[in-house]
């Protein structure tokens, strides 16, 4: 079946079904490990994607150490805890509340407004929780590019992560994400998707 009927720029259905017909939330993982390598090229894949000024706020703390993993499964909500305490590799996405501290990198055309973010904690933390869920896309979607399936979570005590694995360094965890490669078991039924109809229109 044709996925997409239009001109994919040579892009085949299996590419489609990789990254978003076929693709699946994964809960559980087989043992296979994934590389350092492989979780470099996550981050090498997303940072390309477009973000509001270029502001780029996400950070990735990747959990591999037992000890990293129990301290992390111990903040995760209890449906998550087995599956987070299971995986091959597990990620930490934050935000950066500091990420004008990289203007002259970011955006050199507007390092004159330094002073505006500096002053404005409110506007700086709004432009990183909006842009790092951005990112937080473009990280699964990445994966998914790279055969990996990735297991998106939010139900986590947050404050409780970021006293232990954020300090005082101006990041807060949005989504804590478990990556490895899926077997048979992996995936939960599909849930229903709106349609077309119901969540576009044209005017
Ligand atoms: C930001 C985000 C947070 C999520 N949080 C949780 C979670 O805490 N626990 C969980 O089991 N699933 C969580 N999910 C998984 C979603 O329920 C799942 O991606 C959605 O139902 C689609 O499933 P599918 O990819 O199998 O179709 C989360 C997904 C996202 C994108």
């Amino acid at each position: 079946m044709t996925i997409v009927d239009i001109e994919t720029q040579g892009l085949t259905d299996e590419v489609f079904a990789t990254l978003f017909t076929e693709a699946h939330t994964a809960h559980s993982f087989t043992e296979q490990p994934v590389s350092d390598e492989t979780a470099e090229a996550i981050y090498e894949l997303l940072k390309m994607a477009p973000t509001e000024m270029n502001t780029q706020p996400l950070r990735v703390t990747w959990v591999r150490s037992h000890e990293a993993r129990e301290s992390l499964a111990e903040v995760m909500n209890e449906g998550n805890k087995a599956k987070t305490l299971e995986a091959p590799l597990t990620a930490i996405l934050s935000m950066d509340t500091n990420w004008h501290h990289h203007l002259g990198t970011l955006a050199p055309w507007a390092e004159e407004r330094m002073g505006h973010f500096e002053e404005n904690p409110l506007v700086r933390e709004t432009m990183a929780r909006n842009n790092s869920f951005i990112q937080v896309g473009y990280f699964i979607m990445a994966a998914r590019a790279l055969g990996l399936s990735a297991g998106p979570m939010s139900g986590f005590n947050h404050e409780a992560l970021d006293a232990r694995f954020h300090g005082d360094s101006g990041q807060h965890a949005l989504v804590v994400v478990n990556l490895g490669y899926p077997h048979e078991g992996s995936f939960r039924p599909r849930s229903g998707r709106l349609s077309t109809e119901t969540a576009t229109r044209t005017l």
